[in-house]
């Protein structure tokens, strides 16, 4: 903690998406997750933030000379938040000597190029293997045992059982949390994930003599409580390996959750996720800023725990990682599936903030997990091989202008997203309004007129209409968008004739609205419809009116 602010207690939301409590006592600047309405938002600096971020490729950041010309790119892309890394092979090459130099060099880059960062700790687990542990770990394997397979090899993976394990990640963590609250005085770190694509693969369960003797020891009085404590509000998968065995209360684990693969899952989940929380929980004690840990998904209906890492934070097992983790404050998917609504709205379930620390560089998804589900933000991975002429970076620079806006009305629920599905066309009820809303007329850059959309070849891959809807006042909206037409007709009680009174072409720089056109005649088909066309997203301010 900065000792040189004063000490206040404040609310820190604090606990895998559940409730504000009175927790820490925090200096006042710090990052810190707060309830707002239904939802919950990133405080930075005193204000609700939203990080347009992107991922580094994995090992970007162990060079600083090779990261000197992308700061400047990232910065030209108009991010405001970059996730870079942290490897405990080195950070901690030789046990107990501690090097910070690449910490630094991120925090210093990032700082010169006006941006924050979020940084990943590549430590125990890396897509569920070790190898971001040092060599002193990785040679010493009867010190850091590793999991087993049935036949007793070791794996390329340290069990979550090893205490010496536990005890050595949760003292570098905390060794590098210290050093971040001394240097980064100005909090350009705003949040820390804690390692990466945690679980096991190639089993659903580890078979080490260790996790053998705790497998037919009785399941924590923790965890019991937990459930039993929260067992109408359960996750339905949790509910369901739990209810399978009738909802005992204790027992050993094949007698709480029974034998089967998502058996085995729980109790991995249980002993990952309580390692995890012991890791964030040391580095909380020296810099209490929010945590999370991301998620390598479920792939597939028909997949197994062992074929995804087993254990890992995927949103089925998401009520065992609260238990475990309460100093986790969010589990966070990182989402490569097509089914990007999909898994967006599994991780909101019973009140877990979405942040996608990594996707594909999509503007669609991107405004979909901000309108539709006030993500706290979104991270394209390898975000330093992107052109920087990327869409994204068009869209980080609209959305960047209107923080203020999209935090100030995120939270009474009047910001919507519009995505392009199966449909061309989609109704929306919103603001008293009924909006029709055909997608498509995009103009690419340089064309006069707007193209041909639907089954040109020309056609971008993904919806060729997408955008966010802002109710900003009684008859007042803003569309941020490309490829929508909206018409409008009235659907609250009052005059039935809706109209289009006056729209306004501008942009937002730091929440400050910047007029441009005034748009009628052909600009709204006579004063018909609100039309964004782009190339790329547009901000149109709309006023309505209504008469008999
Ligand atoms: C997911 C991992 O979390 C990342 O570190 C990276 O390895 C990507 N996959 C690669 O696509």
């Amino acid at each position: 903690m900065n000792r040189r602010l004063a000490m206040v207690a404040v609310l820190v939301y604090s606990g895998i998406g559940l409730c504000a409590q009175p927790s820490q006592t925090v200096s006042p600047d710090l990052p810190y997750l707060r309830k707002a309405g239904s939802f919950t938002q990133l405080i930075v600096d005193g204000k609700p933030f939203l990080m347009l971020a992107g991922e580094l490729h994995n090992s970007s950041a162990s060079s600083t000379e090779y990261m000197a010309p992308i700061w400047r790119k990232l910065a030209a892309m108009n991010l405001n938040t970059v996730i870079g890394t942290v490897s405990w092979e080195l950070l901690e090459p030789e046990e107990g000597k501690f090097d910070f130099r690449l910490v630094d060099d991120q925090i210093r880059e990032a700082r010169r190029h006006n941006m924050r960062l979020v940084l990943i700790w590549f430590a125990t687990w890396k897509n569920a293997n070790a190898s971001y542990v040092p060599m002193w770990v990785k040679t010493d394997l009867k010190r850091f045992p590793r999991v087993q397979s049935k036949d007793g090899t070791n794996q390329d993976s340290l069990t979550p059982l090893g205490e010496a394990s536990l005890a050595a990640d949760a003292k570098a963590f905390r060794a590098l949390m210290r050093h971040i609250r001394e240097v980064d005085t100005q909090h350009t770190v705003i949040m820390m994930q804690v390692e990466n694509e945690a679980g096991l693969l190639g089993d659903s369960r580890d078979r080490s003599p260790l996790a053998e003797k705790a497998w037919s020891s009785p399941v924590p009085s923790e965890l019991m409580s937990y459930l039993q404590k929260n067992r109408d509000r359960l996750i339905p998968e949790v509910a369901q390996v739990w209810g399978a065995q009738g909802y005992r209360t204790s027992g050993t684990w094949p007698e709480v959750f029974g034998t089967t693969p998502h058996s085995d899952e729980v109790f991995m989940a249980w002993h990952i996720g309580r390692y995890i929380g012991k890791v964030a929980e040391a580095g909380k004690a020296e810099h209490p800023i929010p945590m999370y840990a991301n998620a390598w998904l479920v792939q597939n209906e028909k997949q197994l725990p062992g074929g995804y890492p087993s254990g890992g934070p995927v949103s089925r097992v998401m009520d065992i990682w609260r238990a475990a983790a309460p100093a986790i404050d969010l589990l966070a998917p990182d989402i490569y599936l097509p089914d990007f609504k999909g898994v967006c709205a599994s991780y909101t379930r019973s009140g877990n903030p979405l942040f996608i620390p990594e996707a594909r560089a999509s503007v669609p998804n991107l405004l979909w997990a901000i309108g539709q589900h006030a993500a706290l933000g979104y991270s394209p991975f390898g975000i330093d091989s992107l052109n920087e002429d990327h869409p994204i970076g068009q869209a980080y620079q609209v959305l960047g202008g209107m923080i203020p806006i999209l935090m100030r009305y995120q939270p009474e629920g009047r910001v919507m997203a519009v995505v392009e599905g199966e449909e061309r066309s989609q109704t929306v009820r919103f603001g008293g309004y009924q909006m029709n809303i055909t997608f498509g007329g995009m103009r690419r850059p340089g064309a006069a007129t707007p193209q041909p959309t639907a089954g040109s070849a020309q056609q971008p891959a993904g919806p060729s209409g997408y955008g966010l809807i802002i109710h900003t006042g009684p008859d007042e909206f803003l569309f941020v968008g490309t490829g929508l037409n909206v018409t409008f007709a009235a659907d609250s009680p009052g005059p039935r004739i809706a109209r289009l009174g006056t729209v306004d072409e501008g942009r937002f720089e730091h929440g400050i609205w910047v007029p441009g056109r005034r748009f009628n005649g052909d600009e709204t088909g006579g004063g018909n419809r609100v039309m964004l066309r782009g190339p790329g997203l547009a901000v149109q301010k709309v006023r309505l009116y209504r008469h008999d």
